[in-house]
């Protein structure tokens, strides 16, 4: 089983430990350390970078690291789009599916939230990482796997879903048709995305600033790498060329920084620098060094700089743009 797994195959962590006491949750720990064992060359040796822990799976196709501090950020992110949803996990009328993907699943928190809420459906998280919790709901499964590859799924879905992947997707078109082809006439897909890029709409964001250098240099070096960095507005397109009907997008203007005097939105802004401050090394290191050749300490220096701008320029009323998608495949 291992050998298949090396190159492009698909780890499946399959939580079948059910507990006596006949609680909800399934300990996967045992299978995953199996799988783990055999498999440790391939998806568990993971390469350490500057400082940074990095997925080994398919090693170097996506530049953001896995390690803890990376997880933490993302289990914020996921709590601060939810709240930003208007405390909703999609906005597809996906809510009685019964066999669901979540693609790039990350920490598999959104696959948690919605196997726990949606007990009826079968979800199957997948990453590059096998960094998942190893107790979860027994109607969710994490497993290995790259979406970029061709994809083997014996039945079609009723709900794929696939949520900030910028920097890491190089053929967008592609994942998209890939979608459609593995759901059920009638099912759902949704993308959510950023558009990378701060701006305000009050000129308080300054464009010669180093917050806006960084951003700029981000999707420079992330474009030279062929990742999309914004994949945000495009999403519409891809998906009506893919061949979706019933296309619906949604943008939310979010801000950076805790500057809005609604409450929700304070705590949105809160949220969104605490996880950008926390995020400027794990996004910048590998690209800006192996993309535009600097050396790992100006990195750190720059994004020093920028860190500080962001604490400081509280007046600065800085947004940025993320993007709902959401789409039916046709029922012929
Ligand atoms: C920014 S995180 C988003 C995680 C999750 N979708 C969420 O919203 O919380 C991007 C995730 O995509 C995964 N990823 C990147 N490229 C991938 C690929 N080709 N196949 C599978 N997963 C990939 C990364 O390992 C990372 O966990």
């Amino acid at each position: 089983m291992a050998s298949d797994l090396v190159d492009s195959g698909t780890l499946e962590v399959d939580p079948q430990v059910v507990h006596d006491d006949g609680s909800s949750f399934v300990d996967v720990t045992e299978e995953l350390d199996s799988y783990t064992t055999s498999c440790t060359p391939s998806i568990t040796r993971y390469p350490f970078e500057n400082g940074r822990r990095y997925h080994a799976f398919k090693s170097g196709a996506y530049p953001l690291p896995n390690d803890d501090a990376e997880l933490e950020r993302l289990n914020l992110v996921h709590h601060m789009l939810k709240k930003a949803l208007g405390d909703k996990l999609h906005l597809a009328p996906s809510q009685h599916a019964q066999r669901v993907l979540d693609l790039g699943t990350g920490t598999g928190c959104w696959a948690e939230d919605f196997a726990e809420k949606n007990p009826q459906a079968d979800v199957i998280g997948n990453d590059l990482s096998p960094v998942q919790p190893s107790w979860v709901p027994p109607n969710l499964r994490f497993e290995v796997d790259d979406i970029e590859s061709g994809w083997a799924f014996g039945t079609p879905f009723d709900f794929i879903f696939c949520r900030t992947m910028l920097f890491a997707i190089s053929d967008w078109p592609k994942l998209v048709k890939q979608a459609y082809n593995n759901l059920k006439p009638g099912a759902w897909v949704e993308f959510q995305d950023w558009d990378t890029g701060f701006y305000s709409e009050d000129e308080s964001c300054n464009p010669s600033s180093h917050t806006a250098k960084f951003m700029r240099l981000l999707n420079d070096a992330s474009r030279r790498l062929g990742k999309e960095p914004s994949p945000g507005p495009k999403l519409e397109q891809w998906v009506t060329d893919a061949g979706f009907r019933n296309v619906t997008h949604r943008k939310f203007k979010l801000p950076v920084g805790p500057w809005p005097k609604s409450q929700q939105q304070k705590e949105i802004g809160t949220f969104n620098l605490t996880q950008v401050v926390e995020g400027l090394e794990a996004y910048s290191m590998r690209l800006f060094t192996s993309a535009l050749g600097w050396q790992p300490e100006e990195v750190e220096v720059f994004c020093a700089h920028v860190r500080a701008e962001l604490k400081d320029q509280r007046s600065a009323h800085r947004l940025v743009d993320y993007h709902v998608v959401y789409a039916q495949r046709p029922e012929t």
